[in-house]
């Protein structure tokens, strides 16, 4: 893996797991990466319940891992948002795999290294707790930012929709 130099977390700002306060400032961010549709405040509940009560085998480890920037200086204003989510296989002698989803950095905060501070932290959890590979799925438009997160090209998505 290549090493590359950590981004330090800017004064004013505070990075941890997304919790029940963070409803609207976390519908807002998600919304610059795609439609968040009708998820009420207690749909959103409903789906942090959900993922803070699963958890691997070890019955300890979370699957879902939602982490957020936070700009402290305005009212805890959600800047950032990520996934790093961890699925046990059958294959690697029951390994676990990463797979980061759904970030945003919100535009106001975009081109300060919050998403390439993201990542680095979904990817050390991830290693942390084992994972043999984490692998994501982005648009053409966003290879770069990845590659300076250290990721490489590897396979090809796809995918079948659901008719709406
Ligand atoms: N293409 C190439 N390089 C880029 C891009 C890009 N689209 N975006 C940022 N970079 C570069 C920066 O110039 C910077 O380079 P440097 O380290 O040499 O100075 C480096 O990547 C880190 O940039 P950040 O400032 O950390 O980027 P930012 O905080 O703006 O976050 C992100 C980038 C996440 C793509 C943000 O623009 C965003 O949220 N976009 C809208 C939603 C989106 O597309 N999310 C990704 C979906 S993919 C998924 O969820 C798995």
């Amino acid at each position: 893996m290549t090493m590359m130099k950590q981004v330090e977390l800017p004064d004013g700002f505070l990075l941890r797991r997304i919790g029940m306060k963070d409803y609207e400032g976390a519908v807002q961010t998600l919304s610059g990466l795609t439609s968040v549709g009708n998820l009420t405040k207690e749909d959103y509940e409903e789906v942090l319940h959900h993922w803070s009560n699963t958890y691997l085998a070890d019955k300890k480890t979370l699957m879902y891992n939602v982490f957020v920037i936070v700009d402290e200086t305005a009212i805890g204003k959600v800047a950032a948002i990520g996934t790093i989510f961890l699925e046990k296989k059958l294959i690697h002698g029951g390994g676990l795999v990463g797979h980061i989803e759904d970030i945003s950095v919100n535009p106001e905060y975009q081109g300060k290294k919050l998403g390439k501070l993201l990542i680095q932290t979904l990817t050390e959890y991830g290693l942390s707790k084992g994972c043999y590979k984490i692998i994501l799925d982005c648009d053409v438009k966003n290879v770069g930012f990845y590659e300076k997160c250290g990721y490489s090209e590897a396979g090809i998505e796809m995918q079948i929709r659901a008719k709406m």
